[in-house]
C-alpha cells in the first residue's frame, strides 16, 4: 500500500500516534487542511477529530475522492448524534481520542487482508437499561432487519426481531424469563441463545453480540 493519511486533530499525542502507525503501514502522514483532499489517487485515509469544525465535510469529501480509503474519526466526549452523523457520512470507524491507533492499525490491516470486521451499530448509553428489565428496546434498521433488545441476568441481549415461522415482531410477543412466545402462532425462543424451544417455527432465532464500550451499548452485525 502506498499513499498518505490525512490528519486532523490539534492533539500532538494522537498525531504522534496515527505517524508510527502509518509509518509501519507504509504510508506517510500529512495534514487535512483542505477539502476535498487535494490528490485523491494518493489518498489512503483520513483520521479525523469530530469536535473539530468541518469534519463532517472532511469526511465526506475523503469518501467520495477516494471510495477505498480507511476513515477512522474519533470525539472526546460522548456524543452519539455526532458518532452517527460521522457514521453516516462514511467514517469506517467511529471512536474515542484514546483508541485512534488502534482503531486505524485495525482497520489498514482488515484493509491489506481483505478480512472484514463485524459492523457496529450504536444502541444507547448503557444508562438508558439501567433498572429496565426484560424487553427494553427495538432497533428498526439494520442490514439484517430489526433488532429486538432485551436486558435480562444483568445484561443485554440482541435477537432477530422475525419469527422465524411467519416473520412476526417477537417483540410484541410476551416475555417469561429468559423464554419469549410470538404473538402470531406460539412459537417459543430463549432471548439469551435464540434457540427455539417449541414450534411451529423449525428454526431458532439469529443473535447478535451486544458490546459495551466507554459506557455506550452497540450491538456487532454479522461481517
Ligand atoms: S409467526 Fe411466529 S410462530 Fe408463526
Amino acid at each position: 500500500m502506498a499513499g498518505v493519511i490525512l490528519l486532523r486533530t490539534t492533539d500532538a499525542l494522537v498525531a504522534r500516534r496515527v505517524e508510527v502507525v502509518a509509518v509501519a503501514a507504509g504510508l506517510a502522514t500529512a495534514p487535512a487542511m483542505t477539502t476535498p483532499p487535494p490528490d485523491p489517487a494518493a489518498l489512503a485515509g483520513l483520521v479525523v477529530e469530530l469536535e473539530d469544525a468541518g469534519s463532517l465535510d472532511l469526511i465526506t469529501a475523503a469518501r467520495s475522492a477516494a471510495p477505498d480509503c480507511t476513515i477512522v474519526a474519533f470525539l472526546s466526549q460522548p456524543d452519539p448524534e455526532l458518532w452517527r452523523r460521522a457514521e453516516a457520512a462514511g467514517a469506517d470507524v467511529v471512536t474515542t481520542r484514546g483508541r485512534v491507533d488502534r482503531a486505524l492499525g485495525e482497520t489498514l490491516t482488515d484493509r491489506l487482508s481483505g478480512r472484514r470486521r463485524a459492523r457496529r451499530i450504536r444502541l444507547a448509553p448503557l444508562a438508558e437499561f439501567a433498572g429496565r428489565l426484560g424487553y427494553v428496546g427495538r432497533v428498526e434498521d439494520t442490514p439484517v432487519g430489526p433488532i429486538a433488545l432485551y436486558h435480562l441476568e444483568g445484561r443485554l441481549w440482541a435477537i432477530a426481531d422475525s419469527c422465524p415461522h411467519a416473520g412476526a415482531s417477537l417483540c410484541e410477543g410476551e416475555l417469561d424469563g429468559d423464554v419469549v412466545t410470538c404473538p402470531r402462532h406460539g412459537s417459543q425462543f430463549r432471548v439469551t441463545d435464540g434457540a427455539r424451544l417449541r414450534g411451529p417455527a423449525d428454526l431458532g432465532v439469529s443473535t447478535f453480540p451486544v458490546v459495551v464500550e466507554v459506557g455506550d451499548a452497540f450491538v456487532e452485525m454479522p461481517a
